[in-house]
């Protein structure tokens, strides 16, 4: 059978009947494939395929679960390293032995141009999420060249590697581009909002202001569906330890069952437009549905200082911030970001987006999350067990 696809591409299709344990909920008995298995929609019908690279990281593990609770086959980059660094997919994870399997694991890197061509090829993907990224931004000034050659030259190669792909297979891909509210840095206008302009205040900010622009411009010039998300600050029980509000309710914890006595922090006055990267991961998938590619801010248009959020955590669990918290100089940063507060009235109308969770309710879920590890910890100490040292790294 010969279909038209919405790009009036044909293609040559088979019917394959499904079998009953991997039918998703209301799901048709017989799907479409093409010759290369690639998704054909029909009605609810989706056996998409998607890689993700920065799969192990916090919006990694959140795209993932909600990829694969709509159907979709996930393919996900990761970095060979000497130990284990999939412990936030570990919840998920399925044995590629076993039929049917949906998630799946390939080494690459984003400064590594052949290795992503390849899983390209080797996938054929739907959809590309570029969510890998030396994100850390105090950690951009002591590393600026890692941080722009992952972060800009990383998208930059990904990019190439789709056009080359697409030039071969006349398949295209709908690409996502993880940008980031740092672009707008020293802030123009207050709320920001697309049309911004940009003004990044650390190697990493550079370097996101780049990717971002590099993928307009191939959605320009090769007429590639490619979206940028200018997400705001985003947030979870399993964000990385060393941004702020991690830090911040990792310390509540250990504090509040008597395993740490101070927190130590940099600037507290400077203000976070906070949401919870679950909503957030939900508006990334949303652009890549739309029919037209297009760039949209993701934010709950509230901000609070570090401070605030600090008195919102140590206030859940009944402590003061205040005999609690110790500036320390060295985490302060050569130029600060001082404000964001994002305006989200373009993703709310176009693609239907609103965040769920706002700052209150998110400061609870990681202060209970940590609380419980914190607990855990505890009771391997008491029970005389060691306990992994903070190296004593943190930003
Ligand atoms: P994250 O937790 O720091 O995760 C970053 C991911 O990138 C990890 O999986 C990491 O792998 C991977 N990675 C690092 N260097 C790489 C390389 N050279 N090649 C391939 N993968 C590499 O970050 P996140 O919070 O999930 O953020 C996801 C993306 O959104 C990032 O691009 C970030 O810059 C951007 N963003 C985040 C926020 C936010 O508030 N969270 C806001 C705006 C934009 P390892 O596990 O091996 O280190
Ligand atoms: N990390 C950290 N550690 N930040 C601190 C500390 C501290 O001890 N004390 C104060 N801060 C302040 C920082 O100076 C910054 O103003 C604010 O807390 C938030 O810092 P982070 O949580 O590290 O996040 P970020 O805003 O710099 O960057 C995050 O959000 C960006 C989107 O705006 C990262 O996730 C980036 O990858 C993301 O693009």
């Amino acid at each position: 059978m010969r279909l038209p696809r919405n790009d009036c591409e044909v293609l040559e299709v088979i019917g394959v009947k499904i079998p009953n344990k991997f039918k998703h909920n209301n799901g048709p008995d017989v799907i479409l494939l093409t010759h290369h298995s690639h998704s054909i929609e029909q009605g609810a019908t989706t056996l998409k395929k998607a890689i993700i690279t920065g799969i192990t990281g916090q919006d990694g593990s959140y795209l993932t679960e909600l990829l694969l609770s709509k159907g979709y086959e996930v393919h996900g980059i990761i970095r060979r390293s000497s130990s284990f660094n999939t412990e936030r997919l570990d919840h998920i994870y399925q044995d590629p032995h076993e039929k049917g399997a949906r998630l799946h694991l390939h080494y690459g890197d984003l400064n590594d141009a052949n290795g992503l061509l390849d899983v390209i090829r080797k996938v054929q993907p739907d959809e590309v999420y570029n969510l890998g990224a030396q994100s850390h931004v105090r950690v951009s000034f002591d590393q600026p060249v890692y941080t722009v050659d992952t972060v800009a030259t990383g998208t930059l190669r990904l990019l190439e590697s789709l056009r080359s792909f697409q030039e071969i297979f006349g398949k295209s891909i709908r690409f996502y581009q993880a940008s980031s509210s740092e672009m707008y840095g020293k802030v123009q206008e207050i709320p920001q909002k697309e049309t911004t302009p940009f003004y990044p205040r650390s190697p990493y900010g550079c370097a996101k202001v780049f990717s971002h622009w590099i993928t307009v411009n191939y959605r320009e010039s090769y007429n590639m569906h490619a979206s940028c998300g200018i997400l705001f600050n985003h947030e979870s029980p399993r964000r990385g330890e060393t941004f702020v509000t991690r830090k911040i309710t990792r310390a509540v914890g250990r504090i509040k069952l008597g395993m740490q006595k101070k927190l130590y922090l940099g600037n507290i006055d400077s203000q976070r437009d906070w949401g919870f990267a679950g909503d957030y991961v939900e508006a990334m998938w949303l652009m890549l549905q739309q029919p037209k590619a297009d760039d949209y801010v993701i934010s709950t248009g509230k901000m609070i200082t570090v401070r605030k959020f600090c008195e919102l955590a140590f206030g859940h669990v009944g402590l003061d911030a205040k005999d609690f918290i110790e500036i320390d100089p060295r985490y302060f940063r050569p130029a600060e970001v001082e404000q964001l507060q994002g305006d989200a009235s373009k993703a709310k109308k176009v693609l239907n987006w609103t965040p769920k969770v706002g700052v209150e309710e998110l400061a609870r879920m990681m202060v209970e999350s940590d609380l419980e590890q914190a607990r855990r910890e505890k009771t391997l100490r008491d029970a005389g067990h060691e306990l992994p040292a903070n190296s004593g790294h943190d930003q």
